[in-house]
């Protein structure tokens, strides 16, 4: 549980259930890609923010599938098409219990965060911004929360307004509030920062934002598998996950809208599964969440996806998160102990990612030491150069954990980067 969670489970006079035992060895049995070697050594896996492992429950999911149930959806009546139909609705009653929407026609899927952003971007913002409208974004923004803003902007004449972020990669709220506006019309937010692990002060901004008569769009991208989310309590309208960063495929993920916003926004795409009936004079839409969802979608993702969160359900979401608030806390201490290195993000409230420097040596020469040493880390910009500009640097090695992670593994960082240390310094 994180400390805004543990705060306001205080604030309420509840004390927060013990969570249940979490043991991360039977837990990485489930994990076949950890078990193997690269470059000869036990691979360990930290670069869980780009794409997590995937448990055997997620493999087999899509495999029966394809071996199985290998059909179109909403299409047939043979039994084939009627197994994936009722594959594909179980995901997304599973997706809607994940983010505890108050109906499953609330959730569309998408092929990831990156989609559901667009298609809002896309389908609400065309149909309602308007020339000096302002969409408030904030400094630690992924590229996926900036740049459809960007597009919507460009079509409409809005313009994009940065809140900025601290010194700590914090986002204060009295930084967004200054800069709600009555032109402002929707906020569109991170819940985690991918390339600092800041956890944002989502309910409050929410709040503000509806204060000012604005709408709010989450990217929970990296919220949805290390804090959870339930849309209801948060109030936000839209929200925003990927199913490969929620230990699923790549390709499927899930938008969370509002019904009454999502009945009111046109279409994103035209085709098939998305239509009542066709004219060449008129196309009368199917009733949501089918009318976001034309064509084909990725089934057996989609199907995946919902293994992940029924998998991650029975292991106990909040036992996960005390296992990798814990490591997170651990991994700060071992990296903090090298000489030369320097965490760049650190937000009293933040998880998950562990983004450094090193004096000696650049990002890139940082991850091609340790992938020698067995250990899989991101180097670049995170698609986030903003956050890059903000820092003066050009990249970061970033280590991110999974709840498949162990202190034996921070501790393999921790000579491997002695070992770039020793190299470079
Ligand atoms: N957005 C993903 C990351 O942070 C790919 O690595």
């Amino acid at each position: 549980m994180t400390p805004a969670l543990r705060q306001a489970a205080a604030a309420a006079g509840a004390e927060p259930a013990a969570p249940p035992a979490f043991d991360v060895e039977r837990v990485r049995r489930d994990f076949p890609a950890l078990d193997q070697t690269v470059h000869g050594k036990p691979l360990v896996y930290l670069d869980s923010a780009a794409t997590a492992l995937k448990p055997q429950a997620v493999i087999d999911a899509v495999t029966g599938v394809y071996s199985r149930d290998c059909a179109n959806i909403h299409r047939a009546v043979h039994l084939l098409s009627q197994r994936a139909t009722a594959g594909y609705e179980r995901a997304r009653e599973a997706v809607r219990r994940f983010v505890n929407a108050g109906s499953a026609d609330e959730i569309i899927f998408t092929r990831g965060t990156t989609e559901g952003i667009n298609l809002v971007a896309q389908s609400w913002g065309r149909a309602n911004l308007r020339e000096g409208d302002e969409v408030l974004i904030t400094g630690l923004e992924h590229h996926s929360n900036i740049v459809p803003w960007q597009l919507v902007c460009g079509q409409t004449g809005a313009h994009l307004v940065v809140a900025p972020i601290t010194d700590d990669g914090e986002v204060r709220l009295e930084d967004v509030k200054a800069r709600l506006t009555d032109r402002t019309k929707i906020v569109a937010v991170a819940q985690v920062s991918n390339a600092l692990g800041t956890v944002l002060p989502l309910r409050p901004i929410i709040d503000a934002a509806h204060d000012a008569g604005a709408l709010v769009l989450v990217d929970g991208a990296q919220g949805a598998p290390h804090v959870g989310v339930d849309v209801q309590a948060l109030g936000c309208d839209f929200y925003a996950l990927s199913g490969h960063k929620l230990y699923g495929p790549t390709g499927a993920g899930a938008l969370f809208g509002k019904r009454a916003l999502l009945e009111e926004m046109p279409p994103y795409q035209g085709g098939g599964d998305m239509i009542l009936s066709v004219t060449f004079e008129e196309t009368l839409y199917a009733e949501v969440p089918h009318k976001f969802e034309a064509g084909t979608p990725n089934i057996a993702g989609v199907i995946g996806m919902g293994a992940a969160i029924e998998y991650l359900e029975a292991l106990g979401v909040q036992a996960a998160e005390a296992h990798e608030a814990a490591l997170l806390a651990y991994g700060t201490e071992v990296l903090e102990a090298i000489p030369g290195v320097r965490i760049v993000g650190k937000a009293r409230d933040k998880v998950a990612v562990l983004s450094f420097v090193m004096d000696a040596a650049h990002p890139h020469d940082i991850g091609t030491i340790v992938d020698a040493e067995g250990v899989a880390i991101r180097t670049g910009h995170h698609c986030a150069q903003p956050v890059m500009e903000r820092y003066c640097i050009a990249a970061t090695a970033r280590a991110s954990l999974g709840l498949y992670n162990t202190r034996e593994d921070i501790d393999a960082l921790g000579r491997a980067l002695t070992r770039v240390q020793e190299m470079f310094g």
